[in-house]
């Protein structure tokens, strides 16, 4: 629904800080390979999301982190707050990814907290939703998206709601090298902005809906016909500058 296409990268706990700045100066030197118009998104690790944040400073491709933690400043050992994202360059997060959800224990109420913190940092959350392996065979698919969906939006004021971007990850299709139909991927995008829309009808900016979930440069161009997907949420595919820059091509 948004024109340009926003392709984001999830390292998720992979590469070194070396691997992290070499892969975004490759980048860098391959910028002609990517089709104008793409937003790339690069979400490393934490400790390396400063320096790729400045190797890629100016060039129009932006970062972000995995996730953040509740606060701003104090005596919270170990967390790292929006406005500490914020301050390393990035522009974006992730948030409520299904492995934070099941191995943290993150649930919707923690999601949509750190969702408003995000906003008032002016980080643009990714926010990810997507039913389980059980909850799909049970038919409950669209029941855990509204759920999913109404439990970030419901608390946002108007002022906060100006960048939000979905990701619908169905969990059997992480890692897994099985996807969904685009048209069933498409329904469900359509589904969450629907969702949206019921839930703050003041809504009017960029809302973008993504898809995730074992995409490649072999399927990508499924996803990017779908009328409803805005970009794609890329793990596996994302490590490998040649995959990562074919992905984008076929996009
Ligand atoms: O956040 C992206 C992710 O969960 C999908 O991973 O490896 O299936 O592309 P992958």
């Amino acid at each position: 629904m948004v024109s340009s296409p926003l392709i984001v990268a999830n390292w998720k706990m992979h590469k070194t800080v070396r691997q992290s700045i070499a892969f975004a100066r490759e980048l860098l030197r391959r910028r002609d390979e990517i089709p104008p118009g793409i937003q790339e998104v690069i979400c490393p690790t934490l400790p390396a999301l400063y320096s790729v944040s400045q190797v890629l400073a100016w060039s129009g491709i932006q970062t972000g982190a995995q996730t953040l933690d509740l606060g701003r400043e104090g005596a919270n050992t170990g967390a790292v707050s929006a406005f500490l994202v914020r301050e390393t360059g990035a522009a974006f997060v992730i948030l409520g990814h299904s492995e934070r959800r099941n191995l943290y224990g993150e649930d919707d109420a923690l999601v949509a907290e750190k969702t408003r913190s995000a906003l008032d940092a002016h980080l643009i959350p990714i926010i990810c939703v997507g039913e389980s392996p059980e909850e799909r065979k049970r038919g409950r698919t669209d029941a855990v998206i509204r759920h999913q969906v109404r439990a970030v939006v419901e608390g946002l004021t108007e002022r906060t709601t100006t960048a939000l971007v979905f990701a619908y990850e169905p969990l059997w299709a992480i890692g897994t090298g099985q996807v969904p139909e685009p048209d069933e991927a498409n329904r469900v995008a359509r589904l969450a902005r629907t969702v949206v829309h019921e839930t703050t009808p003041q809504f009017d900016s960029d809302l973008r809906i993504l898809y995730g979930g074992s995409v490649n440069a072999g399927n990508a161009s499924g996803f990017a016909n779908a009328p409803e997907i805005d970009g794609a949420l890329v793990g596996g595919a994302s490590l490998d500058i040649n995959q990562w820059i074919g992905l984008n091509i076929a996009w």
